[in-house]
């Protein structure tokens, strides 16, 4: 088991180093693993709480940090409608499925859009990431935002980041973009632990797998940039439902092929850290 680190004040870290402040987990939380894309839609959502859900299955105490402030999916993806209490300091993150939760969808209207300057995005990323009762947490998973934007910047400015996690789909267009979130990632030092191929093909009724968005193309960017491929996701429409119906696939049905893969992903990430 990691140690815990002492606490240091920011002053008292700069000095020790005698330059940027050294950067800490988020309180009460061990590792934090962001689940990155550089594009919308290819389900970085659904693999940040189907992996969530599968690392508490594998024993772990998980929370879910969703990052995605202009588009939060996660309220919906666990089927929460409730409001996060306060103390008047800090906001407790709702628990369900085990996992302790918090996005803006839980503060703000969800079907209102948002209109966020930049600077508001920092600062509501600092409130989840200050302003939390994150609980005893082995892993947070950051569900962020598509894109190589200020949310991305923030975290990795502020926060010790212990691994990152690129979902991508198949089509060239996608791994265009992947090349980008490879490139921020390593720009910024934080460590890619792996690229995952989602909706990668289907199987049919026939028994056949259709290469439906094309085939190869992640594994072949990882081994391109040197990152480790950890795997394809086919589709199935029961992924879409259960999330849809607030109770992903790794709750709704454990025994499930896409379930199976989760649990395979959730013990390859415990055995990198535990
Ligand atoms: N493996 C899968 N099979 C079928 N549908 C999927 C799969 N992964 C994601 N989806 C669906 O794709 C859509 C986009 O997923 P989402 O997680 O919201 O993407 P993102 O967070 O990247 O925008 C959702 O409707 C989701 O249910
Ligand atoms: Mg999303």
């Amino acid at each position: 088991m990691p140690k815990e680190k002492p606490e240091l004040s920011d002053a008292m870290r700069t000095k020790m180093s005698g330059k940027l402040p050294v950067k800490n987990s988020i309180k009460g939380t061990k590792f934090t693993i962001a689940i990155s894309s550089a594009k919308g839609g290819v389900g970085k959502s659904t693999f940040a709480t189907n992996l969530a859900l599968a690392l508490n299955k594998v024993g772990c105490k998980v929370g879910i940090l969703d990052a995605d402030i202009y588009g939060p999916s996660i309220p919906k993806m666990l089927g929460i409608n409730e409001k996060p209490k306060s103390d008047g300091q800090k906001l407790d993150p709702i628990v369900k499925y085990n996992i302790q939760c918090m996005s803006i969808g839980f503060l703000t209207d969800q079907q209102t859009p948002m209109i966020w300057r930049g600077p508001m995005v920092t600062s509501a990323i600092r409130t989840f990431t200050q302003k939390v009762n994150w609980k005893d947490l082995d892993f947070i998973i950051i569900d962020m935002p598509p894109g190589t934007g200020d949310t991305q910047l923030t975290f990795s400015q502020e926060i010790k980041m212990d691994g990152a996690i690129i979902v991508s789909t198949p089509q060239e267009v996608a791994l265009l973009d992947v090349i980008r979130g490879i490139r921020m990632f390593d720009k910024l030092g934080v460590k890619i632990l792996g690229l995952i191929d989602n909706m990668s093909y289907f199987n049919g009724d026939d028994g056949k797998k259709y290469n439906i968005f094309g085939d190869g193309g992640v594994k072949r960017t990882a081994e391109e940039f040197k990152k480790e491929f950890l795997g394809e996701i086919p589709i199935n429409p029961e992924v879409g439902k259960s999330g849809d119906l607030g109770k992903p696939i790794v709750e709704e049905s454990p025994n499930h092929e896409i379930s199976k893969i989760y649990l395979d992903f959730a013990n390859k990430i415990k055995s990198i850290y535990f």
